[in-house]
C-alpha cells in the first residue's frame, strides 16, 4: 500500500514535468553525411546542458533565434569560425552562401542545421563540435539565420510571431569591423 502510494506521487509529478516541459519530437539528430545518429559525447564537454541545449534537443528548435544576447555572441564565433570560408555576411566564398535558400543540405530546419555544422559535411566542411560548444553552434545558428536574405515564405524556423517581423538582412546595419 505504501508503495502504490510512492509510485502514484511519482507518476503524477512525471505527467506534471511532462506537460510543463515542451513538447518532445522524439526526432534523432543524424549526421549528415551518413545518416548514422550523431554522437552528442563527441566534441567539447562544456556547454552540453544549457537551457538552450536541452530545449533544442527536445524541440529541434533553436530557442535562441533573434535572442539579443545570443546574435551578439553568434555573430562574433561565425567571424571567428566561419566566415573565412562562408563569407562575412555568409554571402559564400570557399564554402556554399548560407545567407538564401539554395543549399545542398536540408537547412530549413534547425535540426538540419545543427547536423552539418556539429557533424561535419564533406569537402573542406569538417565537424565543428572540436570548435564550439553545443551551445554555442546554436549561438551561431541564430546568426546565420538573422543574416538571411531570402523570401519569408522560404522561413520554416521561426515561430509566427519572428517570422511576423522578418526583414531580410541589411549588411549596413552591421558594419564590417
Ligand atoms: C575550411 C572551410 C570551412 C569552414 C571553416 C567552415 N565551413 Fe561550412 N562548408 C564548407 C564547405 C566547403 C561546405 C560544402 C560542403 C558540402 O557540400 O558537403 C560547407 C558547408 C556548410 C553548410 C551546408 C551548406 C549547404 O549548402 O547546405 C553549413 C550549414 C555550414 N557549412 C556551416 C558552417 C559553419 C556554421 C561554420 C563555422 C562554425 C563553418 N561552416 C565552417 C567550408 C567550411
Amino acid at each position: 500500500m505504501k508503495l502504490k502510494g510512492w509510485k502514484y506521487v511519482i507518476s503524477t509529478v512525471a505527467i506534471a514535468c511532462a506537460m510543463t516541459s515542451p513538447a518532445a519530437t522524439g526526432q534523432v539528430l543524424i549526421n549528415a553525411i551518413t545518416g548514422q545518429p550523431l554522437d552528442l559525447t563527441e566534441g567539447r564537454e562544456e556547454g552540453r546542458d544549457t537551457p538552450a541545449v536541452k530545449t533544442f534537443l527536445q524541440t529541434m528548435q533553436n530557442p535562441y533565434n533573434e535572442d539579443e544576447q545570443a546574435l551578439v555572441k553568434g555573430r562574433s564565433l561565425y567571424n571567428t569560425a566561419c566566415s573565412g570560408c562562408h563569407g562575412y555576411y555568409g554571402e559564400g566564398k570557399i564554402g556554399p552562401a548560407l545567407n538564401n535558400d539554395s543549399w545542398s543540405y536540408e537547412l530549413d530546419t534547425d535540426k538540419g542545421l545543427f547536423e552539418v555544422i556539429f557533424g561535419g559535411a564533406d569537402r573542406q566542411m569538417g565537424p565543428q563540435n572540436e570548435i564550439l560548444t553545443q551551445d554555442e553552434i546554436l549561438q551561431v545558428m541564430a546568426w546565420i539565420r538573422h543574416m538571411y536574405i531570402g523570401e519569408p515564405d522560404t522561413i520554416f524556423w521561426y515561430t509566427d510571431e519572428q517570422l511576423a517581423k522578418f526583414k531580410p538582412f541589411n549588411q549596413e546595419d552591421y558594419p564590417h569591423n
